[in-house]
């Protein structure tokens, strides 16, 4: 949803799911169309083989069966084993000097509460949010000699 071209040639969009127009009735266009179906604890990609990853997990404990939980997915129990081993696979995907963008929400978990499962530590970004507003943060692969 955020991205400006849906269909960029430069990107691989993945999700762990496909929906067709009309699984959400009271929103008849909306679908999801990943070029990937996989799950990104566990990505099919080598090593080293993107200059940016954009890491977008579900961020709310929010009904699977409301219009927000069919959309964007809802926060598993064992969300801090999901985030650690999502930020793993998206550091290891990542070339050197390669970019990582994070996108949360930190109405749910503040970023504070996240921030052990960060695969170092970020350069810049939000920190906090008003209630209800998304927040960025951006890493970088630097690697240690
Ligand atoms: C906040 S939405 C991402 C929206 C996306 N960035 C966009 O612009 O449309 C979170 C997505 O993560 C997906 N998801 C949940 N668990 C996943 C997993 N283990 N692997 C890959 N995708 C997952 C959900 O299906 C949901 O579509």
């Amino acid at each position: 949803m955020f991205w400006f071209d849906k269909e960029h040639p430069n990107v691989t969009y993945m999700d762990i799911r496909k929906e067709s127009a009309g699984f959400i009735p009271e929103q008849p266009l909306f679908t999801i169309a990943p070029d990937v179906v996989a799950d990104f604890t566990n990505m099919p990609f080598l090593d080293s083989s993107f200059k940016m990853v954009v890491f977008d997990p579900p961020h709310a404990k929010i009904g699977l069966t409301g219009i927000l939980g069919k959309k964007y997915g809802t926060l598993p129990t064992d969300w801090e084993s999901m985030l650690k081993d999502g930020f793993s696979e998206c550091w290891r995907v990542l070339e050197d000097f390669g970019v990582l963008i994070f996108k949360w929400n930190s109405k749910t978990l503040p970023l504070s509460r996240i921030s052990h499962t960060f695969p170092s530590n970020p350069l810049f970004g939000h920190t906090t949010a008003k209630s209800g507003s998304t927040i960025w943060v951006t890493f970088m692969k630097i690697p240690t000699l």
